[in-house]
């Protein structure tokens, strides 16, 4: 079974097995036949590269349904299944006047596979919205709800990538919303810079559509589109790294950029990292580096999954030699 048109970044890779799950009785009946040889879970395929053929079997998860679960005042609650498209679900609740989703506009991948890595853009993450989710456990296909505190989300972290790592598939995510319609408490996120410029540029009146409209123009205008062009966002995490660290480093290389994450903590942009290096635009056959954003590699083709990752380890020990820094995939590297 061929996966190329089920990964954005485009990697021509095949299943040995391949299901799709459309209801949770399939999910449960999938579950009980394969559980012992471990399954691989497909959402959008959004945050993956695949380095090689696929030898487990395939679970594609593409349960759908948004439900309106109750609305106390302002406070609506909303349960989506797993397998709807993120940016639908985004665009389905701006259509409602219900708020809290709107930052994060456009990015790619599934509402089920949103709270693993805790998906966040423009001073939003999903956490923000995060009632609790429910899943079922790949062994016991016991279902349970996991609420926002058990769910440990830190920066595009969760339980889900550490104690939890494949035990669950996420079935559904119930949110937290607020309904603008009506007189409300809630405050628009538009510290982000580039939100803030892009507001004045549309001269739109501040509300979660222009909010939408700006952030859908912003990642638009520097982030590839997967259907245009093979890639998963942003390749690399942006380290945290030591205040006192930053403090030496800013001797040697004064334009570093940083947002404090603590008192002793500082984010440092992979981005900016990498462009330094001089990689922005950057080919290695057909795999490269975006010539708009230096976090996102791009597959301009026929890449493999290896030739895409030579690349990242390039960039990887160069950043490393040159700032002392570690640059974390953010992409799950899919091994077999
Ligand atoms: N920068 C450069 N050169 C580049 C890219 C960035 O100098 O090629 C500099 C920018 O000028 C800016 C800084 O790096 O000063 C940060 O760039 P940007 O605001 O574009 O954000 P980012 O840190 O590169 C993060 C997220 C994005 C998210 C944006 C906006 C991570 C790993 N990435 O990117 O998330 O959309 O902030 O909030 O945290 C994703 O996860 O796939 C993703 C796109």
């Amino acid at each position: 079974f061929a996966l190329k048109e089920f990964n954005t970044f485009g990697i021509s890779a095949f299943a040995k097995a391949y299901t799709s799950i459309t209801t949770l009785q399939q999910l449960e009946e999938a579950l009980s036949y394969f559980y012992r040889d471990s399954v691989f879970l497909l959402g959008g395929g959004s945050n993956m590269l695949l380095l090689n053929d696929i030898e487990r079997p395939v679970l594609h998860i593409n349960l759908k349904g948004i439900e309106l679960l109750k609305q106390d005042n302002e406070k609506v609650f909303i349960k989506v299944m797993g397998g709807e498209n993120w940016h639908n679900l985004v665009m389905h609740c701006i259509n409602n006047n219900w708020a809290g989703l709107e930052n994060m506009a456009l990015i790619p991948g599934n509402v089920g596979t949103a709270p693993i890595q805790n998906i966040g853009a423009y001073g939003v993450e999903l956490k923000d919205c995060f009632d609790s989710c429910t899943v079922m456990d790949i062994k016991t296909r016991e279902v349970k709800t996991i609420n926002l505190d058990d769910s440990k989300f830190g920066y595009r972290d969760s339980i889900f990538k550490n104690e939890a790592l494949g035990k669950y598939v996420i079935t559904s995510v119930i949110f937290r919303l607020t309904d603008v319609s009506q007189p409300n408490n809630y405050k628009l996120k538009t510290s982000y810079g580039a939100i803030q410029d892009e507001l004045s540029n549309l001269q739109l009146k501040p509300s979660i559509q222009a909010v939408a409209q700006a952030v859908i123009n912003i990642r638009s205008s520097k982030l590839p589109d997967p259907k245009l062009i093979g890639n998963s966002g942003s390749f690399f995490k942006n380290p945290i790294i030591k205040k006192s660290y930053y403090d030496d480093l800013i001797r040697m290389h004064p334009t570093v950029p940083h947002y404090p994450v603590d008192e002793n903590h500082v984010k440092v942009p992979a981005g900016w990292l990498i462009d330094q290096c001089g990689f922005k635009g950057k080919r290695r056959g057909d795999a490269g580096v975006h010539d708009r954003q230096a976090l996102v590699l791009v597959n301009h083709g026929n890449a493999s999954g290896q030739e895409i990752i030579t690349l990242a380890k390039e960039i990887q020990s160069m950043v490393f030699n040159r700032y002392g820094i570690t640059i974390e995939t953010e992409v799950n590297l899919i091994q077999n």
